[in-house]
């Protein structure tokens, strides 16, 4: 795949401009990290920077010879260019919209974009990784492009339907992303394993759902994500979905999402797998304090214990819990003791340890350790 890598402006200042929002990274530094990261994926890009919209029009414009897919940082302008809206529905290539800053907890104006409705995707608030991020994107993409449906009408309402190439009826592995439940986070992390699974012939159902802020949102997006497993009721038919082989996997703060998703959707799903997963958040550790109070809001000590996974137990299912031996975010003493805790209540459940895996890398098929978590799913 051919890559453009565009910038809008103001971003040739990166590394001196504002460094506490925008990181110390130099634009060059963002372009030698994007050359490295596309080659790493078999690709090849292409990076264009300019203050001036006619020229990033332009750009765009050119673009239909050159690129099958477009990393776009428009700058100020995302908040008020129709003309490069326009350009981009025109030219029809694939385009993920990228911020560095979390532009929805900054100026109220920076919340709008008027660009991102013609894009594929936007991811903000991550930092120079976003751009890399934005690159995986784009490549998960070229090997299988979701179907993305809505599930309920708020726009983080929808999930992305991925089906194997394969005559139905289709085992269906829901993923529920992590990120700590918080905004910038969002359901592009689990593309690799949402391809990579329906390559080896299940369903995927990768559901985004409402997240923090709002502070105190725990009820909202544990039904958005007990709502998307609900939907697949009224997707089965056209799409050939089994409703009697449905999993769902949820990663890290996803897991505790999933759970609940697991006991209270109306798809009852036959097997829950955790990857990394937070459940046990009442010994998260104390890095987890305040990701959980703001998910949990006001009077967080009587609510821990309604939406803490091990208390809940038991779920009702077979569980298995997958854990890299290297996870320095969630360490890997929460699936321990979930897995005991769920065989105590009565659960089927089993532990999956995967040495020289870290956090990430078991929701990545490019990771060593892969394997053994996509056996652990497809298992499940
Ligand atoms: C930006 C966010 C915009 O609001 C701002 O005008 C920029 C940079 C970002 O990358 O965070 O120039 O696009």
């Amino acid at each position: 795949m051919r890559i453009l890598l565009l910038n809008g402006p103001n971003l040739n200042l990166l590394g001196r401009r504002a460094p506490e929002v925008y990181g110390s990274d130099t634009l060059e530094d963002v372009v030698e990290q994007c050359h490295a990261h596309a080659a790493r994926l078999g690709h090849r890009l292409e990076a264009f920077q300019s203050n001036h919209e006619g020229e990033l029009i332009d750009a765009i414009h050119a673009a239909r010879e050159t690129a099958d897919g477009i990393v776009f940082n428009p700058g100020a302008f995302s908040h008020t260019s129709y003309a490069l809206h326009d350009a981009i529905e025109a030219v029809g290539i694939p385009t993920v919209e990228i911020h560095i800053s979390n532009v929805r907890d900054r100026e109220p104006w920076r919340r709008i974009s008027v660009t991102e409705p013609a894009c594929v995707y936007q991811i903000f608030g991550r930092g120079v990784s976003g751009y890399l991020d934005a690159i995986s994107h784009l490549h998960y993409r070229a090997v299988h492009a979701p179907l993305t449906l809505p599930y309920g009408p708020h726009p983080d309402q929808v999930a992305d339907l991925r089906l194997p190439d394969a005559p139905g009826p289709h085992p269906v592995a829901v993923l529920v992303h992590g990120g700590g439940w918080a905004d910038p986070h969002t359901r592009d992390l689990m593309d690799g394993a949402a391809v990579d699974l329906a390559a080896r012939g299940t369903a995927t159902w990768n559901v985004e759902y409402r997240r923090i802020p709002p502070v105190g949102g725990w009820q909202d997006s544990i039904a958005d994500v007990s709502a998307g497993v609900g939907a697949l009721s009224s997707l089965s038919g056209d799409h050939g979905l089994d409703l009697g082989r449905v999993t769902v996997i949820g990663h890290s703060a996803g897991a505790q999402l999933g759970f609940f998703a697991a006991k209270t959707a109306s798809v009852r799903p036959v097997g829950f797998v955790s990857l990394a997963g937070m459940l046990d958040l009442g010994n998260a550790g104390t890095g987890f304090d305040g990701l959980i109070s703001a998910f949990l809001g006001d009077g967080e000590g009587a609510r821990l214990a309604m939406i803490d996974p091990i208390r809940a137990l038991p779920g009702g299912f077979p569980s298995v819990a997958v854990h890299g031996l290297l996870d320095r975010s969630v360490p890997p003493d929460q699936s321990r003791r979930f897995v005991e805790a769920a065989r105590a209540a009565g659960d089927r459940s089993c532990l999956v340890e995967v040495a020289g895996a870290d956090h990430m890398d078991v929701i990545s098929p490019l990771a060593t350790g892969w394997e053994d978590v996509a056996h652990a799913c497809l298992g499940a």
